[in-house]
């Protein structure tokens, strides 16, 4: 009894631990970019409509949130709505928007060629369109893109998959001058999805700084597959990588040759791929070394454990104040402030942008870039010392005791969120019982 309201009490306090992890943090950001955030508000109130791809990655619902505040602080109302990663669904959301009178549309799109027809009823109702983080291609109804620089994206991803090999000695290095600079080295690529024009621009960065050294013999990609069509994950989907990843290893690595990097886009897909590893017998002590994209925490976590790599903080709460004021400002009659007018011909035209600054982060730099800026609390990345812990087999959030334990693992009851764990009376139940199989 004693130990279970032990585990009641320890399980509420953990709670609010999260929840003021969640809500507390400085807003104070590492990007060197200015961000067009100042605009005056003379239009204010009226509806906006946010149109966000997914809720299955934490980044676009933190996009979504983060939008919202900014337009909601600024006397507006917002319809924010998920689309599950469903192109039907995304249209027939921003169809619902404009029948509702919204006065802007911020839309990141699912699959960016799909747009054409809804657009065109925007842009007759007079209701103009930022196209966020995903380029909007082939309509002319787009007014303005808020993003971050891509190629550089993908330039930072290989840059770092380099450092970590020991190719490159440092992220200012632009030849093989590491340690193990001489190779022959394995590596595997992955690409996004091909419907989502970031992808190239990930895929381009990426490959303009690899190419030379699998030209020159440094870099071996074993599985022979090297262009974006062969490597391409749709939906930017982690079960996908995975599989593919698995296949991979059968064909290629059955002779006992080790993998020893992936390129990996973004961190969701570097989780599938860490998964298909493990499960081929790798151990954080022998993983290849792993990129990512976005910062989510269960990669962050990943990094502290000792197995992704690296991954890209894209601060994604001055790009919903970019996005923001390119609206506020269109509404006002003025120009939104734009940082380049060159990069990202959608098809139709040339749409003009304002590029943020992404950065690398590494277990190095992680507390400087996304602890003391308030983008994760660190509740958020603690919190598994007491109630669990991350399992690169399931990709969740388990009890510490049930980790990894392939039968516990895959019951449903142990798949929730990690957010929900500290609410979860089960895990409080669970928390209580003695160890077992740890
Ligand atoms: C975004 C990335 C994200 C990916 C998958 C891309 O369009 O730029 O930040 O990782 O979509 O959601």
């Amino acid at each position: 009894m004693f130990k279970k309201l032990l585990g009641v009490a320890a399980a509420s306090a953990a709670s609010v631990l999260v929840l003021a992890g969640c809500a507390g943090g400085s807003t104070a950001t590492p990007t060197d970019t200015s961000t067009p955030t100042d605009s005056e508000t003379a239009v204010a109130g009226g509806l906006i409509g946010v149109s966000m791809p997914t809720q299955s990655s934490t980044r676009w619902i933190s996009d979504g949130e983060s939008i919202k505040a900014e337009m909601e602080a600024q006397g507006f109302e917002v319809d924010l709505q998920f689309a599950e990663d469903d192109i039907p669904t995304q249209v027939a959301q921003l169809e619902a928007m404009l029948t509702k009178g919204a006065k802007a549309l911020i839309i990141a799109a699912i699959d960016g060629t799909q747009l054409t027809d809804v657009l065109q009823a925007a842009a007759d109702a007079g209701v103009p369109v930022i196209a966020y983080d995903r380029l909007i291609r082939d309509s002319e109804n787009v007014d303005y893109y808020a993003t971050f620089d891509n190629f550089k994206v993908g330039v930072q991803q290989a840059t770092s998959l380099l450092v970590g090999m020991g190719v490159y000695a440092s992220e200012e290095s632009t030849s093989a001058d590491g340690p193990n600079a001489a190779g022959p080295w394995n590596i595997e690529l992955v690409a996004g999805s091909l419907d989502d024009n970031n992808a190239f621009f990930f895929f381009d960065g990426a490959m303009s700084v690899l190419q030379p050294l699998i030209d020159s013999g440094v870099l071996v990609v074993k599985s022979g597959q090297t262009a974006i069509e062969q490597v391409a994950t749709l939906r930017w989907d982690g079960a996908v990588a995975q599989d593919r990843m698995e296949d991979i290893l059968v064909s290629s690595y059955a002779d006992g040759s080790k993998v020893h990097g992936v390129l990996s886009p973004y961190d969701g897909l570097s989780r599938g791929i860490i998964a298909a590893l493990v499960d081929a017998g790798y151990t954080a002590d022998d993983l290849p070394t792993i990129t990512g994209q976005d910062a989510e925490v269960l990669s962050v976590k990943s990094m502290l454990a000792g197995e992704q790599y690296s991954t890209i903080f894209k601060d994604t709460r001055e790009l919903a104040k970019v996005a923001s004021a390119m609206a506020i400002a269109i509404l006002n009659g003025t120009e939104p402030e734009v940082n380049d007018t060159t990069t990202y011909d959608n098809g139709v035209k040339v749409v003009p942008s304002f590029l943020l600054t992404p950065y690398i982060v590494t277990v190095d730099n992680y507390q400087e870039l996304l602890i003391d800026s308030g983008y994760i609390a660190e509740a958020d990345l603690g919190a598994w010392t007491l109630f669990g812990a991350y399992c690169p087999r399931t990709q969740m959030e388990t009890p510490m005791w049930a980790t990894c334990w392939p039968p516990i693992a895959a019951t449903p009851w142990f798949r929730l969120p990690a957010a929900w764990w500290p609410l979860s009376a089960f895990r409080i139940w669970w928390w209580s019982k003695p160890p077992m199989l740890c």
